[in-house]
């Protein structure tokens, strides 16, 4: 029989407190918009008592999505479970997830408590969430370095106090996949009231097992995925949202398990995350690295024009890759985008639609076959800058040793000039911006690429800049590489001043 097993995507909470991938409160309504169209049955959107962004994020994510359950962390005292919960109190179906520390390496080391101190406060802890949220979700963190016994008394007591769902989290990245087996098989046989509850994993990628180790998860009972869109997370990341969905749905004969997962909308919610994030991933990278699905070996080639089967475990539209993804041109008309983005998995409303028209008029003209990753990048920016403060209306740039730049911007309706002169012209044109708009940053990381093939290619620029002892990212696009990078420091100044706005 086929069983089904629950997504619980923390892309949001645990993904998003990796370095670099911080996301402002836009661009987490974006991103679980997307989820919720990927089918994921739970978002973790936060961590709400971290600041008031973090609470504000939570929020408006809660409000913002109707069909998935969304859940809010806290740790196991009285202030963070209020605060998640009160962030939590406009969801459809909220979940407030607790947690503790059960390995004895923790107790010791960070908590300070004694092992009867921590099952009090674990089973104290998930009473008071019960009396604020229906659904109640506790986690022992450390679990797999835990001492079995111990973890086994600290889950009956989360479950005696009310718990709906146990998670026992590799938190270190530590198990193997026959101990992780092990470890649910043994809880769920000898806690007493383990069949009342869901059992959920919760693997980090230290040792590279965290998918390997979540499908373990499930031969041992668990039923419900922790995970992250492209792997994200502390450290070397979390289970891979799609690697784990793509192996249950083509390893159905080992693993017999369905999820609520609509696969046709991976590729989408990868790309979304990277464009946000400005977090890369590999090409390599399974499912949704650019050669995943790429034949380069002449006798791999033939095999495959001969049939798929030969070389494909799956194929790029299950994930909603085409083949051919060149979609439309310079004659195109607005319907058909409209119709293009659709099929890409994009709502958008009719102003959107004729925002992006003039957009793509605009790119069309300088390129001649425009992708569906230029149409995505496009979108990405496009939504961006519709949050932003001050946007870049006119860029001009000569000489390069040194160099010299005229920028103006626009906030509301009024405009600002200024000139700079710099080593080369971004740097000139970065500190044309500083001076109009005040503040002074650093660049730390700087990236360019094609967003698609062909010499006219649109170039993505992702740019990570310094501002007051804190990294922003920022991207922009252009089939002009400097106006791509500048756009990219101007979104990254823009989130800033939106934080700054609203701290
Ligand atoms: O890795 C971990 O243990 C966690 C918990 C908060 C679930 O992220
Ligand atoms: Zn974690």
């Amino acid at each position: 029989m086929v069983e089904r097993v629950e997504i619980f995507d923390t892309t949001l909470r645990d993904g998003e407190q990796s370095p670099g991938a911080s996301m402002n409160v836009n661009e987490k309504i974006q991103m679980a918009l997307q989820l919720e169209r990927l089918g994921v049955d739970i978002i973790e959107a936060g961590f709400p008592i971290a600041s008031e962004q973090e609470f504000e994020g939570v929020q408006k994510v809660a409000a913002a999505v109707k069909k998935p359950r969304v859940a809010g962390l806290a740790r196991a005292n009285r202030a963070d479970i209020e605060r998640a919960a009160k962030a939590i109190e406009k969801a459809e179906r909220p979940v407030l997830h607790t947690f503790i520390a059960t390995s004895d390496i923790h107790l010791e080391h960070k908590l300070r408590m004694t092992r009867e101190q921590v099952l009090e406060k674990a089973a104290e802890a998930v009473r008071l969430a019960k009396t604020l949220v229906g659904r109640v979700e506790f986690s022992a963190e450390d679990s797999t370095r835990s001492d079995p016994k111990y973890l086994a008394h600290v889950v009956k007591a989360a479950i005696d106090a009310g718990a709906d769902v146990i998670n026992l989290p590799d938190t270190v990245g530590y198990t193997t996949p026959i101990e992780i087996e092990e470890m649910f098989r043994n809880v769920i046989a000898t806690v007493p009231g383990s069949d009342k509850v869901v059992f959920s994993c919760h693997n980090h990628n230290d040792l590279g097992l965290a998918v390997a180790n979540a499908l373990a998860a499930l031969r041992g009972g668990a039923r419900q995925i922790e995970c992250c869109v492209n792997g994200i997370g502390e450290r070397a990341g979390n289970t891979s949202l799609e690697e784990v969905v793509m192996a249950m749905k083509t390893r159905q004969n080992v693993y017999p398990f369905e999820t609520g997962i609509v696969t046709e909308e991976i590729t989408n919610t990868s790309r979304l995350l990277g464009n946000l994030t400005g977090l890369t991933i590999s090409y390599n990278k399974p499912i949704v690295g650019r050669n995943a699905f790429a034949h380069e070996a002449g006798i791999h080639q033939h095999g495959v024009i001969a049939s798929r089967i030969t070389y494909e475990i799956m194929t790029p539209e299950s994930v909603g890759r085409s083949s051919n993804d060149l979609i439309l041109g310079k004659h195109s008309g607005k319907h058909g985008l409209a119709k293009r983005c659709a099929d890409l998995g994009f709502t958008l409303d009719e102003n959107e639609v004729t925002e992006l028209y003039q957009r793509f008029s605009v790119l069309a003209d300088k390129k001649k076959e425009i992708f569906e990753d230029d149409l995505r990048v496009l979108l990405a920016t496009m939504r961006n800058e519709s949050f932003e403060t001050y946007s870049l209306e006119q860029l001009r740039t000569s000489g390069s040793d040194p160099a010299m730049a005229l920028v103006k911007l626009k906030r509301g309706g009024e405009e600002f000039f200024d000139t700079a002169i710099g080593d080369g012209p971004v740097d000139a044109a970065c500190q044309a911006i500083e001076r109009v708009v005040g503040v002074s940053g650093r660049l730390q990381e700087f990236n360019i690429r094609a967003a698609s093939p062909g010499k006219d290619a649109l170039g993505e620029a992702h740019v990570t800049v310094l501002l007051d002892g804190k990294s922003y990212y920022g991207t922009g696009a252009s089939t002009d590489i400097i106006e791509a990078a500048v756009k990219a420091y101007l979104s990254a100044v823009n989130k800033y001043l939106a934080l700054q706005l609203t701290a």
